[in-house]
C-alpha cells in the first residue's frame, strides 16, 4: 500500500508503521517536528529493507499545513495515495483540563475539530482517485460520559460520530474508514497514569489493528478485552455511572 502516516513518532502510531514497512508498505510520514520524522523515516527504512517515500511537516494544531502535506505525499508516492492513517493526538487528565481552558481548547481542537478537517481533506484526494482506506485512532473514552475523561471524552466522541458517518456515506463509493478505539495501552501518552489490569502494548495493538485495516473492518477495539467491557459500560444506566469512579 501506498500510506500517508500523521503520528507515526511515538506509541502506537510508532509499532504500526513499522509493522507496514516490515511487511513492504512504502509510507509518507507527517508530523510536527522534521528531525524527529527524518529519524523515524530511517527506522522504517532499516525495517522495511528499503527507503520509504518521505516526509513532511503537518501539524494538527496549524490547519494550514494539512494541505501542502497531503500535496507532498501524493507527489512522493507517484500522484496519489491509498491509505491514509492518523494515530495523532492530544491527552490531558480531567483535572488539568478543568483548570487551563487553553488546555481544554487545544485538546478540543486538535482532537476533534482539526483532525476531522485533516480526515476531510484526506477523503476527499482518496475518493478522487476512486476509494482507499482512512483509519483514524479515537478512543473507548468516547462511548460513554465518565468522570475522568469528560473532555477528552467528548473530543473523541465527535471524532467517532464523524468517522462513523464517513463509513455509511462513502463505503459505497469505495472508501474503506476504520476507527480504532483503544483502551489504556502503555505508551508515553499514558506515562505516569496508574495502568488497569487489562493495560497493553502498542505492538499487540499493531498487529489487529493492520488486520483490521486490511479486512476494510469499520471498528475495532485494542487490545481485544476492552470490546466486552465497553459493551457492558454501554448498558450501565445513569444512577450507576454517577456513583462509579471509572
Ligand atoms: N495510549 C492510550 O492508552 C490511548 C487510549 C485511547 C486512545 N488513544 C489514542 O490513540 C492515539 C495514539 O496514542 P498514543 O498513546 O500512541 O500517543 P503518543 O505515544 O503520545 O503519540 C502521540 C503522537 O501524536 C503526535 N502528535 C501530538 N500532537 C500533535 C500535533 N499537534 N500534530 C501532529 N502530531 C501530533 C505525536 O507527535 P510528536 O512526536 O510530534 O509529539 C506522536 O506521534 C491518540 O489519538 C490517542 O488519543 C490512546
Amino acid at each position: 500500500m501506498k500510506i500517508v502516516f500523521l503520528g507515526a513518532t511515538r506509541g502506537m502510531g510508532r509499532a504500526l508503521a513499522r509493522r507496514m514497512a516490515e511487511r513492504g508498505d512504502s509510507l509518507f510520514v507527517l508530523g510536527r517536528s522534521t528531525p524527529e520524522l527524518e529519524r523515524t523515516l530511517s527506522d522504517l527504512a532499516v525495517r522495511g529493507g528499503r527507503s520509504m517515500a518521505g516526509c513532511a511537516e503537518c501539524d494538527l494544531a496549524r490547519p494550514e499545513t494539512f494541505g501542502p502535506a497531503l500535496d507532498a505525499a501524493a507527489a512522493a508516492h507517484g500522484g496519489a495515495f491509498d491509505c491514509v492513517v492518523v494515530t495523532a493526538g492530544l491527552f490531558a487528565t480531567q483535572d488539568e483540563l478543568e483548570q487551563d481552558p487553553a488546555l481544554a481548547a487545544r485538546l478540543l481542537t486538535v482532537d476533534f475539530t482539526n483532525t476531522v478537517l485533516f480526515c476531510e481533506d484526506a477523503r476527499k484526494r482518496l475518493l478522487a482517485t476512486g476509494g482507499g482506506k482512512l483509519c483514524v485512532f479515537s478512543s473507548v473514552a468516547g462511548e460513554r460520559g465518565r468522570k475522568p475523561v469528560v473532555l477528552y471524552g467528548a473530543s473523541k466522541a465527535g471524532l467517532t460520530r464523524y468517522l462513523e458517518g464517513l463509513d455509511h456515506k462513502f463505503r459505497a463509493q469505495g472508501l474503506e474508514v476504520i476507527t480504532v478505539k483503544p483502551g489504556f495501552v502503555k505508551t508515553s501518552m499514558t506515562e505516569g497514569l496508574k495502568a488497569p489490569p487489562f493495560a497493553g502494548e502498542p505492538e499487540a495493538v499493531a498487529s489487529s489493528v493492520l488486520r483490521a485495516i486490511d479486512r476494510g473492518r469499520p471498528v475495532v477495539y485494542a487490545p481485544l478485552p476492552w470490546a466486552p467491557i465497553m459493551a457492558v459500560i454501554r448498558t450501565l444506566p445513569r444512577f450507576v455511572m454517577r456513583r462509579v469512579g471509572f
